[in-house]
């Protein structure tokens, strides 16, 4: 009979793969480091969800106030996001944001770099009417703006748009004047993603101070380079 050597090293290694689960050595398929993009349905499953809590919100005077939610409008598959302040009494009786005056100003202002209102995703900083027509109140920006955060998270978009003094406020924290922010690209880190952000003005606040839509109209040239520079599908 021919004794075979079994070397230390053999004993190791059949010992080894007794110990260990063989299929999870040579059998595990890789995983992609990178996520995978999210489904149209986890999308409107997510949103469905941040709709709720918000209309779940307790002790806002905003909400006691309104007679509605005002939670968005347009694409929610856009490249394209844009946020305003707050919903005034026509968007509170429709329950859709800028869909008076200052959403007709905003309409052109997107018509003349040549993209359609409904291809991009709009909403606000607070969902609800603040009584008499009032700036939302800073505790109220940052308490709405855990919301708005998850918004943007959910739309993902390729670029979004401050329009205003609250929303850069509820982005960008407050100490900024609107005058010397507008017009750059900012980048925005939320939930470890960065989202390519440019402020501007309010179209509300356009209708109020038309000289000012010399500098509107710089930043939304901006923008249309931007989405022709990176070949974006709007
Ligand atoms: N102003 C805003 O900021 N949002 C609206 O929806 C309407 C007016």
């Amino acid at each position: 009979m021919i004794k075979k050597d079994i070397n230390q090293n053999d004993i190791l290694n059949s010992e080894l793969l007794n110990i260990m689960d063989y299929d999870f050595i040579f059998h595990e398929k890789p995983i992609n480091r990178i996520k995978t993009k999210p489904t149209l349905e986890n999308s409107k499953s997510r949103l469905y969800i941040l709709k709720s809590k918000i209309e779940n919100i307790e002790n806002c005077d905003l909400k006691k106030n309104a007679s509605k939610i005002v939670f968005a409008d347009g694409n929610i598959e856009s490249p394209i996001m844009i946020v305003g302040e707050g919903p005034g009494q026509k968007e509170d009786e429709l329950g859709k944001p800028f869909v008076g005056d200052a959403g007709n100003l905003l309409n052109k202002m997107l018509k003349a770099i040549n993209i359609e209102r409904n291809k991009t995703y709009i909403t606000n900083v607070v969902n609800y009417k603040p009584p008499n027509n009032r700036k939302p109140e800073p505790n109220e920006i940052s308490r709405y703006s855990e919301f708005l955060k998850e918004h943007i998270s959910i739309i993902n978009p390729k670029i979004l748009i401050l329009m205003g003094s609250t929303a850069m406020e509820a982005m960008l924290g407050s100490n900024k004047k609107i005058s010397q922010e507008r017009g750059q690209w900012k980048e925005v880190i939320i939930k470890q993603k960065n989202y390519q952000t440019i402020v501007t003005f309010h179209p509300a606040y356009l209708l109020r101070k038309p000289d000012q839509k010399k500098f509107s109209w710089e930043d939304l040239k901006i923008i249309r380079e931007e989405i022709d520079n990176k070949n974006i599908k709007i």
